[in-house]
């Protein structure tokens, strides 16, 4: 079965092709962060326009890639949230009316399920059951995943997600927009030992997260500082290096908890290449082994959404015609396979 997916729910518009048999065919993406940066962040009404201007190209393209026509096209999955509502809005009209006009079934993906399962493209995937950590720009999640759809949420950011605290840390210390990726190359020019930040919320049980204080901290120590070049990278360094080890503790700890003996890190922060090690170490000590997904399949992609829609559509979940979007939608709400 051969399933078009299309992700369009903040600033990245994403189309993928993902065959049953012959896997991923083909994925094109366009990133708006140009078109953000000038404004700081994403502006949601933007976002939307854009995703109109690029979805139909960026299908054209896939398919030309992948030699495939309409025909062979069994299936349409789009994002249908968490996400920004306009924006999500344009993968679900498209998605909809596409699968309407090839008289194919549709299906609407949670964005987090779809970062979730993303390491099931690669070469090696895990095998259920699973801790995933999902650490993306709107969520910071420890899953409990027993198969497709049976998630227990185990822990979560109280306030900032761990990417958002990674964007906003990056715009205080005035690296741009969007600041994560710039933060964590400035933090190879750091060094170890200058500064020591929190570790927040771990001296105490439990599993939940909150970045907003280590955010606030950074901007203290940073103002206090002599705000030179180096300052900046030993700051960045610590505040990386804080994040770091607050999700590589809960993580182990979770593990702890479960008794699981795999862990899946996925969503943009999942490309950090300081938590890789970090938790490639940590599941060594625990004889545990850590799954990620490619870089680009870290942040937000068609890829994921394809797969994950063609999981669902596989098992006989289509929608009705007609279509909403869930800008807010709990992941465990979504029903087992
Ligand atoms: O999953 P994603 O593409 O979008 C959402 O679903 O939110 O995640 C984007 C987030 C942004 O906050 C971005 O700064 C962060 O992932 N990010 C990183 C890195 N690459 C992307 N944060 C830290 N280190 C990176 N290398
Ligand atoms: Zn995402």
């Amino acid at each position: 079965m051969l399933v078009l997916g299309i992700e369009t729910s903040c600033d990245e518009t994403g189309i993928a092709l993902y065959d049953g048999e012959r896997g991923l065919l083909s994925h094109t993406l366009f990133s708006q962060v140009a078109m953000h940066a000038e404004y700081g962040g994403v502006v949601p009404e933007l976002a939307s326009r854009d995703h109109v201007r690029r979805v139909l190209p960026l299908l054209q393209q896939a398919m030309g890639e992948a030699g495939v026509s309409r025909a062979d096209i069994a299936g349409v999955a789009y994002t249908s949230g968490p996400g920004l509502m306009g924006a999500l809005l344009v993968g679900a009209a498209v998605g909809r009316s596409l699968a309407w006009s090839w008289g194919v079934p549709a299906v609407g993906v949670h964005h987090m399920e779809g970062h979730l399962l993303a390491p099931m493209l690669e070469e090696t995937p895990p095998a259920f059951p699973f801790v995933a950590l999902l650490v993306s720009g709107g969520h910071t999640l420890l899953v409990d995943v027993q198969g497709v759809g049976q998630y227990t949420i185990l822990g979560e950011s109280l306030d900032d997600a761990a990417g958002e605290a990674f964007d906003k840390t990056a715009k205080m210390l005035g690296l741009g927009y969007p600041g994560g990726p710039v933060l964590a190359k400035l933090a190879e020019q750091g060094r170890p030992d200058i500064y020591k930040f929190p570790r927040p919320m771990t001296d105490r049980p439990g599993l939940d997260f909150s970045f907003s204080g280590l955010k606030t901290f950074t901007l203290t120590t940073w103002q206090a500082s002599d705000q030179s070049e180096q300052t900046k990278a030993d700051i960045a360094y610590a505040f990386q290096q804080a994040v770091v080890e607050t999700l590589a503790i809960k993580c182990k700890r979770a593990l702890q908890q479960t008794s699981l003996k795999r862990l899946v890190i996925a969503g943009g922060v999942s490309a950090n290449k300081g938590l890789r090690v970090r938790l490639a170490a940590m599941g060594k000590e625990l004889g545990a082994e850590v799954y990620y997904p490619r870089p680009e399949f870290c942040t937000d992609n068609g890829a994921m959404i394809a797969y994950a829609g063609y999981l669902r559509l596989q098992a006989g979940q289509t929608e009705e015609l007609g279509f909403g979007a869930s800008p807010r939608w709990p992941i465990e709400e979504l029903p087992p396979l």
